[in-house]
């Protein structure tokens, strides 16, 4: 079983509802919701009152990603927002275990992220406190970027230590994803595929989530 989660980053935002429906129309698992606070990363995107908006027009898990300096100012506007799962980045450098308590007792499942050039080791103490374990496979701040081969390795150390730790940890990858790395994410040990522009090229979302969970699959035979 894999996972797919469209990164809404890639829609058109004037047509968000219409692109929503085709996401649930073509069977994608998560909405990927990429919220930039344009400090934490060099790009603004949304905040909760959209994700309100999205929550109002869809029963899909809202899985929130957050590239933002000071997330526990925020996690409890988005748990207000209907989000299910909340990401933040380790490099924030607060106390993430008790934020990552926080994010669980807002109701949310927690999730932990690891830019490119931070070791994937940094997620390993907080596995325990974790729902949802990412691996950023480009810079976040922008889609439509290279996938980085890199972060495969990181995504087999990760399975290995989760397996290792006999904990429920998802590992998501996030960055660059495609028909032609899906697989190779999959049989490192990833189980969620993030996908942008990947999903949402040409308008056809539907017949791109299904390539996309093909290519996924195989990496598991
Ligand atoms: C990048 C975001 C990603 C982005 C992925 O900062 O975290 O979720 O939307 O887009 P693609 O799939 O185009 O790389
Ligand atoms: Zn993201």
């Amino acid at each position: 079983m894999i996972k797919i989660a469209p990164s809404l980053l890639a829609a058109d935002f004037v047509l968000l509802e219409r692109e929503i429906r085709a996401v649930e129309a073509a069977g994608a698992d998560y909405i990927h919701l990429d919220v930039m606070d344009g400090h934490f990363v060099p790009n603004i995107t949304f905040g909760p009152m959209v994700v309100e908006a999205i929550r109002k027009t869809t029963a899909l898990t809202l899985d929130v990603h957050l590239m933002i300096s000071d997330p526990g100012r925020y996690v409890r506007a988005f748990a207000d927002s209907g989000a299910d799962v909340c990401t933040v980045h380790v490099e924030v450098g607060t106390d993430l275990r008790a934020l990552l308590r926080e994010i669980r007792e807002l109701g949310m499942r927690a999730g932990a992220t690891v830019k490119p050039a931070t070791p994937v080791e940094a997620l390993y103490p907080l596995l325990p406190s974790l729902d949802l374990a990412l691996v950023m496979s480009v810079e976040p701040g922008f889609g439509g970027q290279a996938f980085m081969p890199e972060s495969l390795e990181k995504v087999r150390r990760l399975r290995a230590e989760i397996e290792r730790q006999d904990v429920d940890v998802e590992i998501e990858i996030d960055g660059g994803i495609g028909l032609e790395n899906a697989g190779q994410a999959v049989a490192a040990g990833a189980e969620v595929l993030v996908a942008g522009s990947a999903a949402f090229r040409d308008g056809k979302v539907v017949k791109n989530v299904a390539a996309l969970r093909r290519a996924g699959l195989a990496g598991l035979t």
